[in-house]
């Protein structure tokens, strides 16, 4: 580390090299060993740690500094490196064959009792990390946390450079747009009554850009969402934003393919081998029932429709008279009682399935099942070739629409299906998304924002339910990463789009009249795509949540314990914003709040 006029090595930079060296070491105790007489410090700071020698007989300081020591004391402390005596070395430590024996000791400040051990193999409450976050990050797996994040972005940074991109910050401080989520809303003082949104991502920015003729842009984006939270969800993430003019697709996915093989360089040391795994939107839901299906291991779903096409079984026959489906999973050898196999029914039935049939392949290829008895002979038997099942697997069937049987065996798929190695990454491309999702009810909404490009503008008209979009997302380990797309770049059918998605032209024109002009003026083609940089260090990390990666996130319920966030603020600051906060408002939110507690 490039050290101050305090230190002149970092703590864990300290090697058998630097023996009989004097150095100045600065930072914290993390461990002491008083027994009376010679005092055992490990002395850390963001480099590692070191043991420090504090002999009273060398006076590196008064007795009473020296006894008075406690646990995260900032000290410096001035001394010669040895090795360490014979038998004494510490193999656990980086720098466990040398220590420091003290000729100087300063306490720079010293430290109240803390409200938690700072010791990583002690599990702390998170709430507690949270409101004591300074000190959560002097521990080893959120200061790693933060170091492999700065490493990710620094990886990012590199690729962009490289590739001829110009980093550009939009503000963040903007008008409404339509990108899905709620937006998060900010009251103009000058213009009492008005509102800035803030971003959801630099969506209408980045293109303006293009329109700019900036050609290649780049951004470490903040971005605002005022969503329900999730253990990959926070209202404010980072994003890898990135766009490119004359570009289609490919270019997008080239460049994507480059940054997500040098993050991964960078934060673990590998390579990863091969291609990127691409599949259509169609594919992926037809094999895994998800469209950010997880590749680390099988367990495709599979169809069969036509197995039971004259089936006697009563619930399949009337499922599949009704245009429904009937697909199941080979889960493998799980080895589970009937307990286990009724809580699958239970699983499933709380996913939205009206029931789960399971078989147990026997010895023979007969199946143990409760149904066993309605299902013929040959209709087991295809069953088990369909599902290329050996003695011993389970067997998970379910029929239902469509699109709840792929629910349901996508999402017991995950349940059930196990990685051979914790750290692989599968990455996948998918492509061709459809332009519209259609929900329960058949109603249509943007599956990727409005500005994306139908692969065909005739067929979006025509059939909006199975109209394409040239949009793609990137997946690793089922999570998404991140979503891009070829932009519409004509105004005529940016208004299309808007009229197919039920914005009315006049809707249209005061919301976002500003972006329509603009696409008026030689709008070059353009696309691109943002990365989800806290789900991707995340995963990187083994890591089961992005609050594990954001220095200071916020809580399930949007707060933030450390600073008190969101809190209520002087009526003076109102009254300057034309705000009035109506009691009767308050009253009845706390009122429920009260009754959700009380649940
Ligand atoms: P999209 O909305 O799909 O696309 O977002 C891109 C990626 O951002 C991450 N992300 C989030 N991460 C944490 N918390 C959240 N609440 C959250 N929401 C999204 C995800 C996601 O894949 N402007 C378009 C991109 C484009 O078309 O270029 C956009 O924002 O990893
Ligand atoms: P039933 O004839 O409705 O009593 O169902 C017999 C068995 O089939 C039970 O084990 C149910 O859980 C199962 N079952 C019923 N409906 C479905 C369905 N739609 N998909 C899968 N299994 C079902």
């Amino acid at each position: 580390m490039a050290t101050g006029l305090m230190k002149t090595i970092g703590a864990g930079e300290l090697s058998t090299a630097d023996i009989d060296h004097e150095v100045t070491l600065a930072g914290w105790i993390s461990r002491r060993r008083d027994h009376g007489g010679v005092i055992f410090v490990d002395l850390r700071d963001s480099t590692g740690i070191v043991q420090v020698v504090l002999n009273p007989e060398d006076a590196p300081a008064s007795e009473e500094v020296l006894h008075g020591l406690r646990l995260e004391y900032c000290v410096q402390v001035i001394g010669t490196v040895r090795a360490r005596p014979e038998g004494t070395t510490n193999d656990d430590l980086a720098t466990g064959a040398v220590e420091v024996v003290a000729s100087r000791l300063n306490v720079l400040s010293e430290s109240d009792v803390l409200p938690f051990q700072l010791d990583d193999r002690v599990e702390v409450d998170e709430a507690l990390r949270l409101q004591y976050r300074y000190l959560d990050m002097r521990r080893s797996r959120m200061s790693e946390n933060l170091r492999a994040r700065s490493q990710a972005i620094r990886a990012m940074r590199h690729v962009m450079d490289e590739e001829g991109f110009l980093e550009v910050e939009t503000p963040t401080l903007i008008a409404s747009t339509p990108e899905g989520a709620r937006d998060m809303l900010v009251p103009s003082r000058l213009r009492k009554g008005n509102f800035y949104a803030l971003p959801q991502s630099p969506q209408l920015f980045k293109q303006l850009l293009m329109i700019g003729g900036v050609e290649r842009y780049y951004q470490v984006a903040k971005c605002y969402r005022d969503e329900d939270f999730r253990a990959d969800r926070q209202i404010e993430f980072t994003q890898l934003d990135f766009e490119g003019s004359f570009w289609g697709q490919e270019d997008v996915l080239e460049v994507l393919d480059k940054v997500a093989r040098r993050v991964v360089h960078d934060l673990r040391g590998t390579t990863i081998e091969g291609d990127f795994t691409r599949l259509t939107y169609a594919e992926a839901m037809s094999r895994y029932g998800s469209d950010k299906p997880d590749l680390r291991f099988g367990m495709e779903l599979v169809d069969l429709s036509d197995v039971f096409a004259s089936t006697g079984f009563k619930a399949f026959a009337g499922v599949l008279e009704s245009g429904g489906a009937v697909q199941a999973i080979n889960a493998g050898a799980l080895g589970l009682a009937r307990s286990g196999l009724d809580a699958q029914v239970s699983r499933a039935q709380e996913l939205g399935a009206k029931g789960l049939v399971w078989m147990v392949v026997q010895e023979g290829g007969t199946v143990r099942s409760p149904v066993a008895k309605f299902l013929s002979d040959e209709e087991i038997q295809a069953i088990v070739v369909a599902l290329d099942a050996s003695e011993g697997d389970t067997l998970l069937i379910v029929a239902d629409r469509l699109r709840v049987v792929r629910n349901v065996l996508g999402q017991l798929r995950l349940d059930l299906g196990k990685p051979d190695n914790n750290d692989e990454l599968a990455f996948a491309f998918i492509v061709d998304f459809p332009v519209f999702e259609v929900d329960e009810d058949g109603k249509l909404s943007p599956a990727h924002h409005p500005f994306t490009s139908p692969a065909n503008i005739e067929e979006m008209i025509n059939t909006p339910e199975t109209a394409i979009s040239k949009s793609y997302d990137l997946v690793l380990n089922g999570t998404e990463l991140g979503s891009g797309s070829v932009r519409i770049h004509d105004a005529d059918v940016q208004a299309k789009v808007f009229e197919v998605m039920n914005i009315s032209a006049e809707d249209a024109e005061h919301r976002f009249g500003w972006f329509l002009e603009a696409l008026r003026y030689g709008t070059p083609p353009h696309a691109g795509f943002a990365i989800g940089i806290d789900r991707f260090v995340s995963i990187l990390r083994n890591e089961p949540n992005i609050r594990e990666i954001i220095p200071f996130p916020k809580t399930q319920t949007g707060a933030d314990p450390l600073t008190g966030s969101p809190s209520r603020v002087e009526d003076d600051q109102l009254a300057e914003l034309g705000i009035e906060i109506r009691t009767s408002v308050l009253d009845a939110w706390a009122e429920r709040e009260e009754d959700s507690q009380q649940q």
